[in-house]
């Protein structure tokens, strides 16, 4: 992959860096500052060569949100950041061309625009005549064919940033475990996890499905899951992963009455229920202690982690499985890659996020890496007219 590293001349340049600005804000102001800090070293290193710098990024799934915000949170870790309500026209045209060596500019959220989730020709144009260079950084994107992503690199020459380089390292180098290897796969919506977990079977010893993921196995396991949510997907997929020696299912599970789903207190009043011992009226909202103590076994043995989600209803406080396998890994020897917003949140929560060998700042595109090797925002770097 050819990074900011191979750029030959930056000095007063327009590099238009595609950013991982798509972090969390409450009231109007970013709550979470973890995806700007690992934006830092491609800024550092652009703004030392003096180059002039265009930040690209969506902020949230419709285009209403602004990243204002996030412009000013990203000028307290790195100075001479400004910000243009526009994302092209004139307005965003003029802010480029008054940016001096070093400087940076944030553009308004990408997704304002139509053409970028349709990655519309002409709106990847309109951003690629912004600069002369394009940089690649936002690896948490990578698995989206947008005009940002895939369409700009059709009209610029196109590098990887730091933090996208590093990440396809260290995710690359996770799908050559060092054995005995234990991967773990959380969260809902067996449609998005099912090639990852087909991946991961073949190249890690165990594979432990948790979350309301795990709901869709028990059922196909012919197991009782209450109200718990399944996701709907073909009991014939999941009954073809479930035959495999290698996967990890949860052997006990946190149940609480369906109906307290979301309330206060429902965790308090929830009940431990031993395999096969879900009731009707009971919805599956964390794994149990046995569970949390088979994973604690294993990732204490392993000698490669991988994670991605949560393996309870973390944002309703059921967070005890999760914690408790955080801290298994954070005290195991083992090389521990880990990624996905709630999962980093969660360790993050504990402070032990420091204790991990990779943090990925992909939740889906760590995902969709882990099962292809490769992402559309990584391929069309390749593709550039001008390698
Ligand atoms: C993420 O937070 O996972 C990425 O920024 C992608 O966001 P999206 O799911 O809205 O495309």
């Amino acid at each position: 992959m050819r990074t900011v590293r191979d750029i030959r001349v930056l000095e007063n340049i327009p590099v238009l860096v595609r950013a991982p600005l798509n972090v969390p804000v409450e009231n109007g102001t970013v709550v979470n500052d973890y995806r700007l800090r690992r934006a830092l070293p491609t800024l550092t290193y652009l703004r030392e060569h003096g180059a002039r710098i265009v930040l690209i990024s969506h902020i949230g799934e419709q285009g209403t949100e602004t990243l204002a915000p996030v412009a000013e949170a990203l000028g307290k870790l790195i100075s001479g950041v400004s910000f243009c309500g526009e994302t092209v026209g004139e307005r965003a045209r003029a802010a480029v061309r008054a940016l001096a060596a070093g400087d940076l500019l944030v553009l308004e959220n990408l997704r304002r625009n139509a053409g970028e989730k349709n990655n519309d020709t002409a709106f990847a144009r309109e951003l690629a005549e912004l600069a002369d260079i394009f940089v690649e950084d936002s690896f948490d994107t990578c698995h989206r064919a947008h005009a940002s992503i895939v369409g700009v690199p059709e009209f610029l020459p196109s590098y990887a940033g730091l933090l996208l380089e590093e990440e396809v390292r260290e995710l690359s180098a996770a799908l050559q475990p060092e054995h005995p290897a234990l991967a773990v796969i959380g969260g809902a919506k067996f449609s998005t996890k099912e090639a990852v977990l087909i991946a991961l079977l073949e190249k890690y010893d165990h594979v432990f499905v948790g979350g309301a993921l795990a709901d869709d196995f028990l059922k196909a396991a012919g197991q009782p899951v209450g109200k718990s949510l399944v996701s709907g997907a073909d009991p014939d997929h999941i009954k073809k992963l479930l035959g495999n020696p290698k996967l990890v299912l949860p052997v006990d599970s946190l149940v609480v009455a369906a109906d307290t789903v979301g309330t206060p207190g429902a965790h308090d009043a929830g009940r431990v229920a031993a395999e096969g011992q879900v009731r009707d009226e009971e919805s599956i909202l964390d794994s149990g202690p046995g569970t949390a103590a088979l994973l604690a076994e294993l990732a204490g043995k392993a000698k490669t982690v991988l994670w991605n989600g949560p393996l309870g209803k973390y944002e309703n406080g059921f967070t005890d499985a999760t914690d408790a396998f955080a801290r298994a890994v954070a005290a195991s020897g083992a090389h521990s890659v880990v990624g996905g917003g709630d999962t980093v949140a969660a360790i993050e929560g504990l402070s032990i996020l420091p204790k991990f060998s990779f943090v990925s700042t992909g939740g889906g595109a760590m995902l969709d890496f882990l099962a292809k090797g490769t992402l559309p925002g990584i391929a069309a770097l390749d593709n550039t007219l001008f390698t």
